[in-house]
């Protein structure tokens, strides 16, 4: 499938605030011209979201480490046929909160399996549907787990969450860890701070990369003008 879209991630240990951040992102690339999909892992199709319930719930707490990471990547086969890919076909800028990556950190560092199962599975499910530009919202684990603690968060939900704080240090250190590796592609930005702030500073990432890739970029900015006009935009 050909792919003329551009892939944004969105990462961070849960109560990293991402869902806000999201939200205005989207909203001001889409003042920008641009089309924008959101979506969200584990999750964003209609089976995806059965295997979240699944994920999430506190009744399955003895899901086993492998087990885990295999139903998220049936979840993100699903939401790569279902979302991510057609929407990349047809030249949208998708956002998605959370994706593999959060398989390396959560499942790899934070349960402990370790790369290679990660990698293995990436390569079948994945395979060159790979994140274009990555913010990893980061915060201490105390921090963000307090924000988790918010009465609407329903008690039900918290399978992760009842991981404790040295799960979520582990998690963090998988962050770092890919940050280091690859830090064209993964930008960490200090969460914790006011909304506004942290914005601000997702966009100078944003602006920074587009720059840095100017030439697509404003070709799809162009063909958004152009078929806007002739009302065929995705
Ligand atoms: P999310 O919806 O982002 O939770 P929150 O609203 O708390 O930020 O993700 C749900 C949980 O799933 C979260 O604890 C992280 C975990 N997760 C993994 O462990 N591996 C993965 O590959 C993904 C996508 C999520």
């Amino acid at each position: 499938m050909k792919r003329n879209g551009l892939l944004i991630t969105l990462e961070g240990i849960d109560g990293a605030g991402k869902s806000t951040q999201i939200k205005l992102l989207a909203a001001w690339l889409r003042r920008r011209g641009f089309k924008v999909c959101v979506t969200r892992e584990p999750g964003g199709t209609r089976a995806g979201e059965h295997i979240r319930e699944i994920l999430l719930s506190s009744a399955t707490r003895s899901l086993a480490p492998l087990a885990e990471l295999a139903l998220m990547y049936a979840a993100r086969a699903q939401h790569l046929d279902e979302v991510v890919r057609p929407a990349l076909a047809r030249g949208a800028i998708v956002i998605s909160d959370r994706f593999n990556d959060a398989s390396f950190a959560y499942q790899g560092f934070g349960r402990r399996l370790g790369e290679r199962p990660v990698r293995l599975l990436d390569g079948l499910i994945c395979g060159s549907t790979q994140p274009d530009l990555t913010l990893v919202l980061d915060a201490p684990p105390r921090l963000a787990l307090a924000r988790t603690q918010s009465p609407e968060r329903s008690a039900s939900h918290r399978r992760f969450e009842s991981a404790g704080t040295a799960f979520y240090q582990r998690v963090r250190r998988g962050y770092l860890t890919i940050a280091r590796r690859e830090p064209k592609r993964v930008k960490l930005i200090r969460a914790g701070r006011a909304p506004a702030e942290v914005q601000a500073e997702i966009r100078e990432v944003v602006v920074r990369f587009f720059d840095a890739h100017s030439k697509r970029m404003k070709r799809k900015q162009a063909s958004v003008r152009a078929s806007s006009k002739t009302g065929h935009g995705f």
